[in-house]
């Protein structure tokens, strides 16, 4: 009779599963944001030093989405500026390569 009562239980468990799956990587690339003080000069839908994420995600929606990781990848570790106006980005060179791109997965996906 096992499988009659284990089976609600699997069905709960998968449903849950399947309700969080989509959540997890978006809450753990928010704090990584938060870890890395991003949000010390980003928000998500408003310009504080830096432009909100959602408005970068709107700049380059029609651009290659595998190129467009790599690019603000690189731009989160090394910094830069001139592309939004004077204020430049200072690097964060302490974040590993792979935590850059779900970050800029993030940000990308943040008008969605
Ligand atoms: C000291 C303020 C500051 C911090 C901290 C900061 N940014 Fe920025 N960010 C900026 C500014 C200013 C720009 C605009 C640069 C430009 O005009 O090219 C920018 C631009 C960006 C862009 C768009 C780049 C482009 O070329 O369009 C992304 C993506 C981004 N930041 C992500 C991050 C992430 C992720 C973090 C945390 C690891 C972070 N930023 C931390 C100030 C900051």
């Amino acid at each position: 009779m096992t499988p009659f009562k284990t089976r609600p239980v699997l069905t709960a468990s998968l449903a849950l599963s399947l309700f969080f799956t989509p959540l997890i990587p978006a809450h753990a690339s928010a704090d990584l944001a938060k870890k890395n003080t991003c949000m010390g000069c980003h928000a998500m839908d408003r310009k504080v030093v830096g432009p909100s994420y959602k408005a970068i995600a709107t700049r380059y929606q029609s651009q290659p989405r595998t190129q467009m990781v790599d690019t603000l990848a690189t731009k989160i570790r090394l910094g830069g500026g001139g592309v939004w106006g004077v204020v430049v980005m200072p690097a964060n060179t302490k974040i590993s390569e792979a935590d850059a791109k779900k970050l800029a997965e993030w940000i990308l996906d943040s008008n969605n």
